[in-house]
């Protein structure tokens, strides 16, 4: 199975600031689709509130402790792991796309990470946990420069490729 988290950080690891994300940079957000795209993707409530709506052409599941929440077009699941199980059954790639909590809590099951690291520090309320990257391989590497330049890593879990 592939679940992989996206995640766009700034140099000081903020992903994000009173529910929205700290930065406006010109082709992230491009980057971010073609990862993306075709796949199912798992967001916490707040993650899907900031966005405002399903995503085209990716199926969206939404994490919350809320059994009432319901959104047009979209699965709701009561926690990772129920989310996860909807997920598999589309037989296409998961990715994790935030925020913090969600982040938080799907690292330690991640085969992969796609990170995207704005080269400014900004300020914020929301941070990307400590990466654990004794436990990743850097397999891909890209320099972008844009009016904020950017890096974009995508690193495999380590067992994941000597199997
Ligand atoms: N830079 C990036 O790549 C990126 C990506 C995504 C988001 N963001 C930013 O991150 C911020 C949002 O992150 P966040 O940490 O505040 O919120 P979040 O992780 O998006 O959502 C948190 C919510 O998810 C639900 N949840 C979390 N754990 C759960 C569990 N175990 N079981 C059931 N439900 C669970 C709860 O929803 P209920 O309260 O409804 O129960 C909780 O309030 C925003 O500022 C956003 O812009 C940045």
């Amino acid at each position: 199975m592939s679940l992989e988290l996206v995640v766009a950080r700034s140099l000081n690891n903020v992903i994000g600031n009173n529910g929205d994300i700290p930065w406006k940079v010109r082709g992230e957000q491009k980057l971010f689709k073609e990862i993306t795209m075709n796949s199912v993707l798992i967001m916490g409530r707040k993650t899907f509130e900031s966005i405002g709506r399903p995503l085209p052409g990716r199926e969206t599941i939404i994490v919350t402790r809320n059994a009432q929440y319901h959104q047009p077009d979209c699965t709701t699941a009561s926690g990772l792991a129920q989310a996860i199980d909807i997920a598999t059954q589309y037989e296409k790639a998961i990715f994790i796309i935030g925020g913090g909590e969600i982040y938080g809590q799907a690292l330690p099951l991640a085969t992969g990470v796609h990170i995207t690291t704005v080269q400014c520090e900004v300020n914020g309320n929301i941070y990307f946990p400590v990466f654990p990257t004794n436990d990743f391989t850097l397999v891909n590497e890209k320099h972008f420069q844009s009016n904020i330049d950017y890096l974009y890593q995508h690193y495999k879990r380590r067992e994941q490729i000597e199997s």
